[in-house]
């Protein structure tokens, strides 16, 4: 089944509010013109309300990078799905590596995110992916098929319906190193496999698995052209409004 691509922009801790004010303005601009590719941004916290605001009336999602697994109470520094889903936004990201590797978000803590973005209305992109170390031992499909395992497990399959996946290989976010769109390929398709294992056959054949890691203009056609990527969550070519939108293009049927 032909699965409608999806382009997310991690901005990360980038952007202050006026200046996410600009980005998102100047993508509503370049991507009034992108087909059915769904397209979201997911600013920094104190910057969602500036994106939302400039992005209004363009169709392009925003997300959260990261929620709290309570709605409220006494959880100091922390932001919650509801409120952001009072906000407007309509994604969460979870399980990003960076996550993993600065704040000690381990398979529970994935799960739990998930449970509270899916009960406040959010739909969750959740990324997987393995180290450079664990790659070299041979081990990237078994980390990421536990890494799924632990991030699914507990919800049904209206639930997990609605999720998006995101491969991410934590060797190749940040450091300019893209896997190649076979590697990319290998994973994703193994990723499928997983989920034809474990839910009914339309799971698998609607949900979308993006590839994340150094993705940029120049590499996004060949990527996106691999039948199990589905779209691509984007870092650092996100920052600029005309790489992301080339990157969107190249996603274009
Ligand atoms: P990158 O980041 O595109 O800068 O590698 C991707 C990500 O962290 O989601």
């Amino acid at each position: 089944m032909a699965r409608v691509p999806f382009i997310a922009g991690n901005w990360k801790l980038n952007k202050a509010p006026s200046e996410a004010a600009a980005l998102a303005k100047a993508l509503k601009h370049k991507l009034a013109d992108r087909g059915d590719v769904t397209v979201a941004v997911f600013p920094t916290a104190l910057s969602i309300q500036a994106t939302l605001q400039s992005i209004a009336g363009s169709g392009v999602g925003v997300g959260i990078q990261d929620i709290s697994v309570s709605p409220r109470g006494a959880y100091t520094g922390t932001n919650s799905g509801v409120m952001a889903r009072a906000l407007g936004c309509t994604y969460v990201l979870v399980g990003h590596s960076e996550r993993r590797l600065y704040y000690g978000e381990d398979e529970a803590k994935v799960s739990a995110r998930i449970r509270a973005g899916l009960d406040a209305g959010l739909l969750p992109i959740v990324c997987v992916g393995e180290t450079l170390a664990q790659r070299r031992a041979g081990q990237a499909d078994a980390v990421v098929h536990d890494q799924l395992a632990g991030a699914l497990v507990g919800l049904n399959h209206d639930e997990v319906v609605k999720l998006t996946l995101a491969y991410e290989p934590v060797w190749a976010i940040g450091t300019g190193e893209t896997a190649t769109p076979a590697q990319a390929q290998a994973v994703h398709a193994s990723i499928r496999s997983w989920l034809t294992n474990a839910y009914p056959a339309y799971i698998p054949n609607q949900m979308r698995i993006q590839y994340g890691g150094s993705v940029k203009p120049s590499n996004a056609a060949e990527l996106l052209a691999c039948p199990d990527i589905d779209g691509a969550l984007v870092g650092g070519a996100s920052l600029n409004a005309e790489d992301f939108a080339a990157i969107v293009a190249a996603a274009i049927a």
